[in-house]
C-alpha cells in the first residue's frame, strides 16, 4: 500500500515533469538561414537568447552561403517533402515567390496588434506583405554599396578616402605598390554580383534604375553597361589570384589583418570587424562605394513563417514579435552591421558605420535614391538575379569580354523573364 502510494506519486510527478518539458517542446522554432560566420553567429545569438527567455526553444539549420542561394536550394527539398522549417530567413522577391505557392503563414495578428503598418518603411512591406497579410517579420537593412579599408593601409597610400572612381583606382594602385593585395574578394557569383550593384550604381541613379529594377533592355544593353563591365574587369586586376571560391567573411578577414587593403561588401562585412575587436575610424573605414554617395542600394532580411501544425504557431508568432521589438532591433544589428527595419529606433547605440548608415537610408528613401540590391534579391525575381549571377561571374573570371558580357546580360535577363 505504502511502495503503491509512492509509485503513484513518483509516476505523478514524472507526469508532470513530463507534461512541462512537453509544453516547452512545443514551443520550438526550426530557423533555416545562412549567418555562420563569426559576426554573423554573434547576432544570430541576440535572437537566439532573447527567444529562450521567452521560453521558445531554438533548433538550428544553417546553411551557408551569402544571397541565401544554398539555403534555398535546401528550403525546397523540406517545402516538397512536407516538412517545411517553421521560419526561413529570406530576401526580397524569394518571399513573395513563396507566397504565390500558398504555403507561408499569417501573421497579422501580431503585425495588427502591434502595429508594424506604421513603422515598417513601405519598401521593406513590399516583401513583407502579400495579398494585404503580414507574411514575413524584417529583421534588418542591409545595404551593398559600401567600402570597407583597413585604416593603416589607407593612411599608407595617402590617408583620404576616394570619393571619385578615379580616386578609388589611385588608392588601390598605391596600396599595390605598398605589397598588399589592395582589393581583398572572393570569387563566388554572388559576391561579384554584390560588386556588381554598386558599379552600376556608381554610374548613375537613373542607370541602375533602368537596368536592374526596370530591366530595360536598352540600359542593359548601352554603353554604359560595357563601361560597368569594364570597371568590373578592373577591379579584377587589384585582386590575388587564390580569390576563386573564397568565402566573403575570409576576404574580410584580409582586410582586417591588413593583408589587403579594402573589400567591396554589404554591411554584413562590419560584423567580422566588430567581431575581431576593431573600431571605425579606428582600425577601418566605412565609406559609400565612390560615385554612389546618397544612394543606397538596399536588401532586407526577413524572417518568414511557414504554414505549420496549430501546435507550432504560436512560437511563430512570439518570435515575430521579438523580431519587431524595437530594444531587440537596436541590440541586433548593432552587432550584425545592419540597421534597424523600424524607423522608429534610435540611432544611440550604434556606431559611426551604423549612425551614416540609418542617416543614408533615411535620406535616400526620402530622396528617391534607394534602390533594391539586384545581387540580393530585391531588384527582380531569382531567375533574373541567377542571369546575372552567371554573366557577371563569367565577366569577372576573364570568359568575356565586357562588350561580350553585355550581349549575353542582354539575352539571359530576357530569357529569365
Ligand atoms: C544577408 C546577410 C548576410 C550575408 C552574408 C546576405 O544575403 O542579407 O544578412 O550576412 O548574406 O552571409
Amino acid at each position: 500500500m505504502r511502495i503503491g502510494k509512492f509509485i503513484t506519486a513518483a509516476a505523478f510527478a514524472t507526469l508532470m515533469a513530463a507534461s512541462v518539458s512537453g509544453s516547452k517542446a512545443q514551443e520550438s522554432v526550426e530557423v533555416l538561414h545562412w549567418w555562420t560566420s563569426g559576426g554573423e553567429a554573434a547576432a544570430l545569438n541576440v535572437l537566439k537568447q532573447n527567444l529562450e527567455k521567452q521560453g521558445v526553444t531554438w533548433q538550428d539549420m544553417p546553411v551557408a552561403g551569402g544571397g541565401g542561394g544554398d539555403a534555398m536550394t535546401v528550403l525546397r527539398a523540406r517545402v516538397t517533402a512536407g516538412n517545411p522549417p517553421t521560419a526561413v530567413q529570406m530576401l526580397g522577391y524569394d518571399i513573395l515567390d513563396w507566397a504565390k505557392e500558398g504555403v507561408l503563414g499569417d501573421l497579422d495578428p501580431v503585425a495588427n496588434k502591434e502595429g508594424w503598418d506604421k513603422v515598417i518603411p513601405a519598401a521593406l512591406q513590399k516583401f513583407s506583405k502579400y495579398d494585404g497579410h503580414w507574411i514575413a517579420a524584417p529583421v534588418n537593412v542591409h545595404s551593398t554599396n559600401w567600402v570597407w579599408i583597413n585604416k593603416a593601409a589607407l593612411d599608407a597610400a595617402g590617408g583620404k578616402a576616394p570619393t571619385t572612381w578615379d580616386e578609388l583606382v589611385a588608392v588601390l594602385d598605391k596600396m599595390k605598390a605598398n605589397g598588399i593585395t589592395p582589393l581583398a574578394a572572393g570569387g563566388q557569383a554572388w559576391q561579384e554580383a554584390t560588386m556588381f550593384d554598386a558599379v552600376v550604381l556608381s554610374l548613375g541613379n537613373d542607370f541602375y534604375k533602368s537596368a536592374m529594377i526596370d530591366l530595360d533592355p536598352a540600359a542593359l544593353g548601352s554603353d554604359k553597361m560595357k563601361e560597368a563591365f569594364d570597371r568590373m574587369a578592373k577591379l579584377r586586376t587589384y585582386v590575388d589570384d587564390n580569390f576563386s571560391g573564397r568565402d566573403w567573411n575570409l576576404a574580410s578577414a584580409m582586410v582586417i589583418n591588413g593583408q589587403a587593403g579594402m573589400q567591396m561588401m554589404g554591411d554584413w562585412a562590419k560584423g567580422e570587424f566588430l567581431k575581431a575587436g576593431q573600431k571605425p575610424g579606428n582600425d577601418f573605414v566605412c565609406i559609400r562605394f565612390p560615385g554612389t554617395q546618397g544612394s543606397v542600394t538596399f536588401n532586407s532580411d526577413q524572417f518568414v513563417m511557414f504554414k505549420v501544425g496549430a501546435d507550432k504557431q504560436n512560437a511563430q508568432l512570439k518570435m515575430a514579435s521579438a523580431i519587431e521589438d524595437p530594444g531587440f532591433q537596436s541590440a541586433f544589428n548593432v552587432v550584425k552591421g545592419s540597421v534597424p527595419a523600424r524607423t522608429d529606433v534610435p540611432d544611440t547605440a550604434f556606431d559611426d558605420c551604423g549612425k551614416k548608415g540609418m542617416k543614408d537610408l533615411a535620406e535616400a528613401n526620402q530622396n528617391g535614391t534607394l534602390f533594391g540590391s539586384m545581387a540580393q534579391g530585391h531588384a527582380a525575381p531569382a531567375a533574373v538575379k541567377n542571369a546575372l549571377y552567371d554573366v557577371v561571374d563569367r565577366a569577372f573570371n576573364g570568359e568575356l569580354n565586357s562588350q561580350d558580357a553585355v550581349q549575353e546580360l542582354v539575352a539571359a535577363v530576357a530569357a529569365a523573364q
